[in-house]
C-alpha cells in the first residue's frame, strides 16, 4: 500500500519525505487555502514546489467544474511536471473529462468519492485514482471502511485497474484497516502516520534497554 500525505503544508511534507515511506501528496482547495496560498501563479507555484519535494504522484485539484473549464485547467497542471496528477471532482462533467485526460495520457484522480457507485464510474472512466473519503463517510453516521471494503471487493471482481485511493484519514487505525481492506493508497495527514509509530510497550521496553545499557 502506498502511502501519501494529504497536506499543502511544505514543512509537513518534507518530514513525511525524510522517512523515506512517502509516495506521493494529496492537496485540495481547502489544504491549499489554510497555506494562504491565493492566486492562480502562487498555486501553481506551490505545486511545483511541492513536485520538488516529493519524487511521486502530487494530486492538484482542479477549481473548474464544467468540461470545458476542467480540461483547461487539467491541462495547465498537467504541464507543471511529469509527476502531476490531476484532481477532479465526481460529477458528470468530472467523469467525462477523467475520460478524456484517460484518452490522452494524463494521470487523474477522482475526488469525492462517497459510494461504489461513483467508483465504477471513476474506474469506467478509466481513472488512475479514486478518492473514496472515508472519515467524512463516518461523520455522517456510514462505515466508509465498509465502503473501501466494497469498491476493492467490486474492482477484484471486475479487475478494474484504477488504484483505490483512501482518504479522509482521521487517525492511525483508519491506515491499518485500509491495508487490511485492500486499498492500494491511503492519503493521510502527518499525525495519523506518525500515529503508527506509537506503541506503550516500546516506549516502557526501549526505556528498560536504556537503563540497562548503562549497566554494560
Ligand atoms: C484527499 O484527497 C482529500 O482532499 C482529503 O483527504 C479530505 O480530508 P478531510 O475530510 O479530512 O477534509
Amino acid at each position: 500500500m502506498k502511502f501519501f500525505i494529504d497536506t499543502a503544508n511544505l514543512n509537513q511534507i518534507k518530514e513525511a519525505n525524510e522517512l523515506g515511506i512517502l509516495d506521493g501528496v494529496t492537496t485540495n482547495p481547502s489544504l491549499m487555502a489554510k497555506e494562504g496560498i491565493k492566486g492562480y501563479d502562487a498555486i501553481l507555484n506551490h505545486y511545483k514546489a511541492i513536485c520538488e519535494i516529493v519524487e511521486g504522484d502530487i494530486s492538484a485539484e482542479v477549481l473548474a467544474t464544467d468540461y470545458d473549464g476542467i480540461i483547461a485547467e487539467g491541462k495547465v497542471l498537467a504541464a507543471l511536471h511529469h509527476n502531476i496528477v490531476v484532481k477532479v471532482p465526481m460529477i458528470k462533467d468530472g467523469i467525462k473529462a477523467i475520460k478524456w485526460f484517460t484518452d490522452n495520457g494524463i494521470k487523474t484522480n477522482c475526488t469525492l468519492v462517497f459510494s461504489a457507485g461513483q467508483a465504477i464510474l471513476a474506474a469506467k472512466a478509466g481513472s488512475t485514482y479514486l478518492s473514496p473519503f472515508i472519515g467524512r463517510v463516518d461523520d455522517s453516521g456510514w462505515d466508509g471502511m465498509l465502503l473501501i471494503r466494497q469498491i476493492a471487493n467490486i474492482f477484484t471482481a471486475q479487475g478494474y485497474k484504477t488504484q483505490i485511493l483512501a482518504a479522509s484519514i482521521r487517525n492511525a487505525n483508519h491506515i491499518i484497516q485500509c491495508a487490511e481492506a485492500g486499498a492500494h493508497v491511503i492519503t493521510s495527514p502527518l499525525e495519523p502516520i506518525l500515529g503508527l509509530l506509537k506503541h506503550p510497550l516500546t516506549d516502557i521496553g526501549l526505556a528498560k534497554f536504556m537503563e540497562d545499557a548503562g549497566k554494560m
